[in-house]
């Protein structure tokens, strides 16, 4: 009896010692520093150690940035984008997208995806980038940040598709302005998702499923500006804001999301859940999507009409990516802040306020800086009106994870860039929790800010 124990054992000491020999660790560290006598003391530390499989966390990359999903069905042949990008000259329609016109309406280019005579010629000024076979050859190149072109055997481009990263990365324009190394995770805030989608020669399809005419629809869509989308839009319909003005949500970060309970700036569902909504109901991917909450047609007439709740599609592009998405997401650590980019002593000082006086850290509780456990709030909580929240099923706004906020300072704050500065989110805190804070206070909460 003894010997097959003794086997058993040695056995599950291997498959242990393999399971931990592939396991990625990574550790944040989130000290806890206090200011006693003008000295900085650091007193704690708490440690969020993630264990992911590289293996699964390398897919995922590969997921994230080129996976269409087969989302062609719906950004060629519905929406004609591949025609308009092409242009009349190339086979298309319309002036074509240049480089020139891509980069300005926030696209980037991945320059580690360059061949050297590319960059070459690219700095010899030997590239029109005024011409849109320019963009055909970089697309070719799989150089465009979030957008993928398939090509036949001539090499003509036959339909184009978008990633994750359209929206969830940049660059960090290293090469030129739009042009460096990609940066994931990082939110696109210079990308206006609305004139992509306005490049459409068939705004009849977006016209019908949204019951509103062609104008309607271009009016929105050029209405959302840099660094904004409405992703409700395709399920509830509602484009404007009460008050007449066109509603849009601010792209938000992919990264620091580890120990994050819900997702999305109303807590739709936790991270997994929106991935597969995003996949399936945004990007139009071919996928398998199920929320029963969908149906409720008052609420989301778009979604019940469309049956948006139970989509099957056989074969299932989405679905076996799930785990491998949800690990790369959770291996993109909030990026640290540069040295010099906050005032350490201020930021030190502004610490224990957020922490105690001001009572930040009700909700925002380092080191994921939302709530543990149901992390939503009502929007009278915090202070706003409740247009957004109501939009969700859970009629309540998520407490913002708020690590890397110095990569994401453009186009505002609060789920809809309401607050152009971290100054106004502090004022209006500190008028609706009336805190009191003195200016002092102030400028020390918004060092601690830039520097998590
Ligand atoms: C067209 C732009 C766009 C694309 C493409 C896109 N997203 Fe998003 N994403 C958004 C917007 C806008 C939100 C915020 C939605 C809201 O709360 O209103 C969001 C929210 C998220 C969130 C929640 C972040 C948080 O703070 O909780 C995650 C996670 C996410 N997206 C992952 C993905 C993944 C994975 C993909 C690819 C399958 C993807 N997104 C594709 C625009 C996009
Ligand atoms: C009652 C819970 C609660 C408290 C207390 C609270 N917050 Fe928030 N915070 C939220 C919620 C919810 C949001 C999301 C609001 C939205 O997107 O409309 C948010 C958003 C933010 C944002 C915007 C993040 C972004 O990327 O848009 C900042 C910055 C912020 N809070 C800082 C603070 C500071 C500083 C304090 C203390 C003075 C504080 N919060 C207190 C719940 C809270």
């Amino acid at each position: 009896m003894k010997a097959p124990n003794l086997f058993k054992l040695l056995s599950l000491l291997l498959i242990l010692n393999m399971t931990i020999s592939c396991t990625k660790t990574e550790t944040i560290t989130e000290t806890i520093t206090e200011i006693v006598n003008d000295t900085i003391i650091e007193t704690r530390t708490d440690t969020l150690t993630l264990h992911l499989d590289p293996a699964l966390v390398a897919e995922g990359k590969q997921i994230f940035r080129y996976d269409t999903f087969g989302d062609e069905a719906f950004w060629s042949d519905i929406l004609h984008i591949d025609e308009a990008i092409l242009g009349e000259a190339n086979g298309g329609y319309g002036v074509g997208v240049s480089p020139a016109t891509a980069l300005g309406v926030g696209l980037k280019v991945d320059s580690e995806a360059l061949p050297a005579e590319v960059v070459a010629a690219i700095q010899a000024g030997q590239v029109d980038l005024n011409d849109p076979a320019t963009t055909i050859a970089l697309l070719q190149l799989n150089a465009v940040v979030g957008v993928k072109g398939t090509f036949d055997e001539d090499g003509a481009m036959t339909a184009v598709g978008i990633n994750c990263a359209l929206c969830h990365s940049t660059v960090d324009n290293s090469f030129a302005n739009g042009i460096g190394r990609r940066l994931d995770g990082y939110p696109n805030r210079d990308l206006n998702v609305g004139a992509i989608v306005n490049l459409t020669n068939n705004k009849n399809f977006l016209a019908d499923l949204l019951h509103v005419d062609e104008p309607a629809v271009e009016t929105v869509l050029t209405g959302w500006g840099p660094g904004k989308f409405n992703a409700g839009l395709f399920v509830d319909g509602k484009a404007l804001r009460p008050d007449g003005s066109i509603a849009a949500n601010l792209l938000p970060a992919a990264y620091g999301l580890q120990g994050v309970n819900l997702a999305t700036y109303t807590g739709w569902g936790d991270m997994v859940y929106w991935n597969a909504f995003v996949a399936n109901l945004e990007m139009h991917g071919q996928g398998s999507f199920t929320d029963a909450r969908l149906d409720n047609a008052s609420q989301f007439p778009i979604a019940a009409e469309n049956n948006f709740g139970n989509i099957v599609n056989d074969p299932d592009l989405i679905t076996s990516k799930l785990p491998g998405l949800q690990a790369y997401q959770l291996s993109l650590t909030a990026p640290t802040p540069p040295e010099g980019s906050y005032d350490a002593t201020a930021a030190a000082r502004g610490k224990v306020l957020f922490n105690g006086e001001a009572q930040c850290a009700s909700c925002h509780i380092a080191p994921i800086f939302t709530d543990a456990g149901y992390n939503l709030h009502s929007a009278e909580e915090i202070g706003i009106d409740d247009f957004e929240a109501k939009r969700s099923p859970t009629g309540m706004y998520r407490t913002t994870p708020l690590r890397g906020l110095f990569a994401r300072m453009k186009g505002g704050f609060y789920h809809d860039g309401r607050f152009a500065t971290l100054t106004d989110v502090i004022n209006h805190y500190d008028t609706h929790f009336k805190l009191e804070l003195s200016a002092q206070d102030k400028t020390d909460i918004e060092e601690y800010l830039k520097s998590i």
